[in-house]
C-alpha cells in the first residue's frame, strides 16, 4: 500500500455551529497506480482530510503509513514524505506568488531535496516543464504572463520537482474553464502513466473524477460513506447519500450551457458520453 490512513479525526469548535466533526474516523488505503477521487458536498471534510495528510493541519487522532511505515513523529520519514507526496491547490492565481519567476517557483520546491547542483537544477526544471506541456524557455517569466491553464501547469510542474509518487489535487481544475479543464485532466491522466504517479483527486465535478480516478470515495459529514470502483459507484451507488449526490449533480449541457437537470436513470443510459457534464 502506498498510503494508509487510519482512523483520522479532526473536530473544530465554531462559534455558531458548535462542534464540527470535519473528519470523523476516516480510514483509507491508496494503492500505487490506483488513483482515488474524493467527492462529497461542500463542508463534508475533503480539504481538511487533504490538509491533514499534507501536515498542514494536525489531526486530533489517527495515524498514517507511507509505503508501510509510520510517518508522523518520525523526522526522517516526514521529510521523505514531503518530497514524495505533493499537493496542487485550486486557484492557480493565488497559489503562485506574483513576485516569483517560474525559476524561483520551481527552485523553491527543490529546498526539500538534498543538495542539487546548479546545472542539474535547470535540467530538472526544463524536464518538468516539458512533462506538463510547457516550454523550458519560460524560466525567467512571471506568473501574470500566463493564462489560468498555464499557471496550473506551472503549479503541477512545481509539485513534480521532487519526483513525487503521490499527488493530492484539491479542486485543481475547478477555477478553469471547461476546455482548459479537459486539457489539465488529460495531463493528470498522462502523468499517471508516464511518471507512475498516483493521484488523490478532490472535486465537485463528478465527470472530472471519473476521468482521472479508478476508485471513488464518497464523504458525508466527515465520514467515508461509500468506497468503490468508478463503475460501481456510478452504475450502482449503494448509499442513499451517494444516490442523492448523483441525482443532484447531473446537469445536461445544451449547446455549451449546462442547465437542465436530468433524472439519474436518463444519465445512467448516457453515462459514456462526453456531452454530459456532471457537477454539483
Ligand atoms: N480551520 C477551521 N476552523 C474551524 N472550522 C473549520 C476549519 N477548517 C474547516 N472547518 C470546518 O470543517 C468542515 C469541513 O471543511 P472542509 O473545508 O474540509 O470541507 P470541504 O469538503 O473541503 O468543502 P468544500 O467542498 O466547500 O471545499 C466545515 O464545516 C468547515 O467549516
Ligand atoms: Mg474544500
Amino acid at each position: 500500500m502506498l498510503l494508509e490512513i487510519k482512523n483520522l479525526k479532526k473536530y473544530f469548535v465554531q462559534k455558531d455551529k458548535g462542534l464540527v466533526r470535519a473528519v470523523d474516523g476516516v480510514s483509507l488505503g491508496v494503492r500505487q497506480g490506483e488513483s482515488i477521487g474524493i467527492v462529497g458536498e461542500s463542508g463534508c471534510g475533503k480539504t481538511t482530510l487533504a490538509k491533514i495528510i499534507m501536515g498542514l493541519t494536525t489531526p486530533d487522532q489517527g495515524s498514517m503509513l507511507f509505503e508501510g511505515q509510520e510517518v508522523w513523529g518520525q523526522r526522517t520519514r516526514e521529510v521523505l514524505f514531503r518530497r514524495r507526496v505533493r499537493m496542487v491547490f485550486q486557484d492557480p492565481y493565488a497559489s503562485l506568488d506574483p513576485r516569483f519567476s517560474v525559476y524561483s517557483v520551481l527552485r523553491e520546491a527543490l529546498c526539500l531535496e538534498a543538495k542539487v547542483a546548479k546545472g542539474d537544477e535547470e535540467i530538472r526544471m526544463k524536464g518538468v516543464l516539458q512533462a506538463v506541456g510547457l516550454s523550458g524557455d519560460i524560466l525567467s517569466r512571471f506568473p501574470h504572463e500566463f493564462s489560468g491553464g498555464e499557471r496550473q501547469r506551472i503549479s503541477i510542474a512545481r509539485a513534480l520537482m521532487t519526483d513525487p509518487s503521490l499527488l493530492i489535487l484539491d479542486e485543481a481544475v475547478s477555477a478553469l474553464d471547461v476546455l482548459i479543464q479537459k486539457e489539465i485532466l488529460d495531463l493528470l491522466v498522462s502523468l499517471q502513466k508516464t511518471r507512475s504517479i498516483t493521484e488523490i483527486f478532490i472535486s465537485h465535478n463528478l465527470s472530472a473524477v471519473r476521468r482521472v480516478a479508478q476508485k471513488i470515495v464518497v464523504m458525508y459529514q466527515g465520514k467515508i460513506v461509500e468506497y468503490g470502483s468508478v463503475q460501481d459507484i456510478f452504475n450502482d451507488p449503494r448509499h442513499s447519500y451517494t444516490q442523492r449526490l448523483l441525482d443532484a449533480a447531473i446537469h445536461y449541457r445544451v449547446q455549451g450551457r449546462e442547465d437542465i437537470v436530468l433524472k439519474k436513470e436518463a444519465v445512467l443510459l448516457d453515462i459514456g458520453q462526453e456531452h454530459l457534464v456532471l457537477s454539483s
